[in-house]
């Protein structure tokens, strides 16, 4: 009888043990007991604003990907500027550029009114992250929950910790393995422009800049590069936008890919990962391109991952009343 105690006791251990190095204390059950609602409140405000405005989803799913790359998943993103703190929103790869704090707001509103005080911002992100993926049509996840917001934000972090578009895939690796994550994450989740749209400012210099020469970069397609010039000219025109999938651009589905390979990828961050010398994204490319079953694995693997970047959990943080401002 004695022993049962002890095995029941040493198979709790183990399971602490895996479930920790699966997830830094988060789990999706968090609130499973304190917000039962939570999940169907950001699917019903999602649904409705996916459907007025399908590039919403791109817009919730990049937030999350910002919100993450700097000082962690903890919605930092989502903070004004006040007299003592720079907004992230003010950073060169969010500025005019970043959408859909209206949609978090709405759905924050309606969680306070359900479980006050409870769901906090770097969740709703999160979720809503995913949620924009399956509405689009790509696949499902659990999302591990119980990540708290931060009482700051860095402006600073947001330009250095953000790839820019013209980055090379040794930059993007250095990048993405400053956050823990490896090749395989930065080739599943630059699949995350499946869908969304970019603006001229962030590929003209591929259409006219190459080499200082005036000549368009050489791996651009170049029917899909006459295109691009129409939609993108020389000088004007900077918020124009083009689809970063031009064949199904608000469709989660594995087409970047196969644009990759017939070289109409719309960013040279795209374009790099076939086109630069590092065997393993090549690689992944092309398996993701035929294959968009190991594609959606592998992203939702690499979301999960990119989640846990940092949380604030336990007594770090605070729950926002307001995603705008620290309490
Ligand atoms: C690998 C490095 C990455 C670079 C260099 C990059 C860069 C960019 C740029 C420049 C834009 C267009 C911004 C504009 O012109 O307004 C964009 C849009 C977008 N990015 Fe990325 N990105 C990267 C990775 C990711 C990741 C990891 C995700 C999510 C998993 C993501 C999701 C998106 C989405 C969905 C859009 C479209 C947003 C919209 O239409 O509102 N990107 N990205
Ligand atoms: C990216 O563009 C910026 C200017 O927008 C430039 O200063 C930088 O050198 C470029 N980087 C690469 C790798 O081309």
């Amino acid at each position: 009888m004695a022993t049962l105690p002890r095995v029941f006791f040493c198979s709790l251990v183990m399971m602490m043990v895996v479930f920790s190095a699966a997830n830094p204390g988060l789990s999706p059950f968090f609130y499973d007991a304190s917000c039962p609602q939570a999940n169907d409140i950001v699917m019903s405000v999602l649904e409705r604003a996916i459907a007025e405005d399908p590039r919403m989803a791109a817009s919730l799913l990049r937030l999350h990907f910002h919100d993450c790359f700097v000082q962690g998943c903890d919605a930092s993103i989502l903070l004004d500027k006040t007299s003592g703190m720079a907004s992230e929103k003010d950073a060169g790869p969010n500025k005019n550029s970043i959408r859909g704090i209206e949609v978090v707001d709405e759905i924050k509103a309606q969680l306070e009114q359900v479980c006050p005080h409870t769901v906090s911002c770097a969740d709703i992100l999160a979720l809503a992250a995913r949620d924009s993926t399956v509405l689009s049509g790509g696949p499902h996840w659990e999302v591990p929950l119980g990540r708290r917001d931060s009482k700051t934000a860095s402006l600073k972090k947001a330009n250095t910790n953000i790839p820019a578009p013209n980055s090379t895939i040794q930059h993007l690796i250095t990048l993405f393995a400053r956050q823990g994550l490896d090749e395989q994450d930065l080739v599943a989740l630059s699949g995350g422009h499946t869908i969304g749209v970019a603006r001229c400012v962030s590929f003209r210099q591929r259409l006219y800049n190459q080499n200082g020469d005036n000549q368009p970069d050489a791996t651009l397609e170049r029917a899909y590069y006459n295109d691009l010039k129409a939609a993108c000219p020389k000088t004007g025109g900077d918020n124009n936008v083009s689809p970063l999938d031009v064949a199904s651009p608000v469709r989660f589905d594995n087409t970047y890919f196969k644009l990759l390979l017939r070289r109409k990828g719309l960013l040279a961050s795209d374009e790099a990962l076939l086109t630069g010398d590092v065997q393993k994204t090549v690689e992944l490319v092309k398996g993701y391109a035929s294959d968009e079953e190991l594609f959606f694995h592998h992203f939702a693997k690499s979301m999960v991952k990119m989640g846990n970047i940092n949380p604030l959990v336990g007594l770090k943080g605070e729950i926002r009343h307001n995603c705008h401002h620290v309490n």
